[in-house]
């Protein structure tokens, strides 16, 4: 990506990321409401910055097919309430015990475990709350996107399933065949739903969802290999969470199996791919295209 794509491209992700948290602010309870201890937490987690992929990729594949934007904004922050979950639950102790998480303490360690496992909790619960509530788009679309998370989310081939193989694959050898498993289904599977709720939403022909869920699978993958990759080599201050963590404990990553340079040609070759499932809509799917090398190119 040339250097003035990418700091268009910045400039967009922050414009789009101040609009998302201020919808997530206005979605979550305040910090008086009893019981207060849980929205504290709740907020504390949200909104110690993160990068808001999930949001930003539902409201631009929403945008690629002129969905309704306020409908697009509440599914983008039912995406981020449930990642913001699974960062907590991935952060306790019995997890990856992680003591940063987004340049801030995590949420169990300003919380305690137990106000932070419901933190976890709630957030979910209130993803779904808010994916389900009046308004447009029609039932069925929404009952569909609410079917397609709950497997995103879940044992078989989502995040849950993706996260107890990454816990086990801890203790042994693994080929190749279960590292892309862990993958496609800890982190690839949300990135998917994201990029396919969007286009979802806003009512996609079938051809469309088709080249849209091939552009969320391959950028799902080239996104954990990156962050694989930035564990490796980047840095705690600048990634605001604990780096070289993966080594430590002996996780299952595309560097430790593949190496450095394979993985990083792997992330970009996936990228390439991304970009050319949306050919077809030329000029108009430029900034998704530019969202996919942001995901390997970022720092963060
Ligand atoms: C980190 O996700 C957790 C993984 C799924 C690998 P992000 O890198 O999107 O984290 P934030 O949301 O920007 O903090
Ligand atoms: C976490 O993967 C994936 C989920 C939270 C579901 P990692 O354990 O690699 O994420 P980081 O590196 O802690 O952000
Ligand atoms: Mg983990
Ligand atoms: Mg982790
Ligand atoms: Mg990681």
């Amino acid at each position: 990506m040339s250097a003035i794509a990418a700091s268009a491209i910045r400039q967009h992700l922050d414009r789009v990321r101040a609009q998302v948290d201020e919808a997530l602010d206005r979605l979550l309870p305040s910090e008086n409401e009893f019981p207060v201890s849980i929205h504290r937490a709740m907020r504390h987690s949200v909104f110690a910055g993160g990068k808001r992929l999930r949001p930003i990729l539902c409201l631009e594949t929403g945008r690629l097919f002129d969905g309704d934007e306020a409908s697009l904004l509440r599914a983008a922050c039912a995406l981020e309430f449930i990642h913001t979950y699974s960062l907590i639950h991935d952060d306790l102790p019995a997890l990856d015990n992680d003591d940063l998480r987004r340049g801030k303490p995590t949420c169990h360690r300003v919380f305690g475990e137990d106000i932070a496992i419901l933190a976890g909790d709630a957030l979910q619960s209130l993803a779904f709350q808010v994916l389900a509530s009046p308004g447009p788009p029609v039932d069925s679309v929404k009952l569909q996107v609410i079917h397609e998370l709950t497997q995103a989310i879940g044992t078989r081939a989502g995040m849950v399933g993706g996260q107890v193989a990454d816990l086990e694959a801890e203790e042994g050898n693994i080929d190749a065949q279960r590292l892309d498993y862990i993958h496609a289904s800890k982190t690839g599977a949300l990135i998917r739903l994201a990029a396919r709720s969007g286009a979802l939403y806003a009512m996609a022909a079938p051809e469309s969802l088709g080249r849209i869920t091939t552009y969320g699978e391959k950028i799902g993958l080239a996104f954990q290999i990156a962050d694989d990759l930035l564990d490796e080599l980047g840095s705690t201050e600048e990634l605001g969470k604990t780096a070289g963590k993966d080594r430590e404990q002996h996780k299952a990553t595309y560097p430790a199996f593949y190496g450095v340079e394979t993985s990083r040609r792997k992330a970009s070759e996936l990228v390439e791919e991304a970009c050319e499932s949306l050919e077809p809509y030329g000029a108009r799917a430029q900034r998704l295209c530019e969202l996919a090398h942001y995901l390997i190119e970022r720092t963060s």
